[in-house]
């Protein structure tokens, strides 16, 4: 059996990345639906098997993060999600959280749920083919937030989520996402995700979750969707990895970023940037959602004759960006 940071160096290497296809129900419905698809669960999974049939999409794609209702569906040939993935040489993952939720307190401010039980539904998903995790926090920057209740509260589920999939035999993907929206600038983004990054790790060492067996996927530093001065790529990627820098032990053995709302081509013109910022002692790449399949979904539509063009569209994404890398 392969350990934690076997399992863990797999996800970032050669070049590869981890697509997120693990929308929630709701998330994935709207999604659909805003392409004139009927929001079923034969419709999630058919388009959950578009995305993971894409020819040769093991080349770019190390694991599919997948979410509960997918790991326990089926393709149309009888296997299972997980076994799928395995046999086309990609890991299966899946979303354990259960939502970000309003935090007591702070009524601008979310806190990520999902604790209770997850030691045995760990191991249930291990039992169901998956070998990593994710659990992704949110952190709004607005007027006087985040504040420290809303920090400390993610760190502590991510860092408590992190140590059971550990002693559970899953690798943690461990997401502190600092949204894009709002009209903060690049150095606030710097400052907050600084921020957030340092009392992560603090409590990651104090729940004694293993660095070298874990996979980070923060935002990248980018300046809020409606702050009037944009950053050009070469300053967003500078500012990322000297975040990074400040922040990430070089036990981590790969970073994944999160596509966070930024263009299919932007964020892979950042990924590939950041390539040119000096040694680092980590992989860097890429664990995209939108960005890798939303041009896809466009495409498709509910469509099959557009079937092969909309995976073709998911292909381009994954080849750009393992090209970046
Ligand atoms: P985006 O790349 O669309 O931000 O999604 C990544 C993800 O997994 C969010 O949890």
């Amino acid at each position: 059996m392969a350990t934690l940071n076997e399992i863990a160096r797999e996800m970032v290497s050669n070049r590869r990345g981890i697509l997120a296809a693990d929308e929630s129900i709701g998330t994935m419905s709207s999604r659909l639906e805003s392409v004139g698809v009927a929001a079923s669960d034969e419709n999630r999974r058919v388009y959950r098997e578009l995305i993971v049939t894409t020819p040769q999409l093991v080349d770019s794609i190390s694991g599919v993060i997948l979410a509960d209702d997918t790991t326990r569906q089926k393709l149309s040939d009888g296997r299972t999600f997980p076994q799928a993935l395995q046999d086309m040489g990609m890991l299966a993952g899946i979303k354990v959280d259960t939502g970000a939720k309003p935090l007591a307190g702070s009524p601008d401010e979310k806190v990520t749920e999902g604790l209770d039980g997850l030691r045995e539904r760990v191991a249930e998903y291990v039992s169901l083919g998956s070998t990593f995790a994710k659990w992704r926090a949110v952190i709004t920057i607005g007027d006087g937030i985040p504040t420290e209740r809303a920090v400390r509260a993610n760190v502590h589920a991510l860092a408590r989520y992190a140590g059971l999939c550990q002693e559970g035999g899953l690798v943690p993907i461990v997401e502190p996402e600092v949204l894009m929206d709002g009209s903060h600038s690049l150095a606030q983004c710097q400052q907050v995700t600084r921020a957030v990054l340092r009392v992560l790790f603090d409590e990651l060492d104090l729940m004694k979750v293993r660095l070298d067996g874990m996979v980070l996927k923060p935002n990248m530093v980018v300046a809020g969707k409606n702050c009037p001065e944009q950053p050009g790529v070469d300053l967003v990627a500078q500012t990322t990895v000297d975040t990074l820098r400040d922040t990430v032990p070089a036990e981590v053995p790969g970073i994944a970023f999160l596509s966070g709302g930024q263009s299919p081509e932007l964020a892979t013109r950042h990924l590939g940037a950041m390539q040119n910022c000096g040694d680092l002692p980590w992989e860097l790449t890429y664990s995209f959602g939108r960005a890798l399949v939303g041009p896809a979904l466009e495409t498709w539509r509910g469509d099959s004759a557009k079937w092969a063009d909309a995976q073709q569209a998911l292909s381009v994404r994954a080849v750009a960006n393992a090209a970046a890398r």
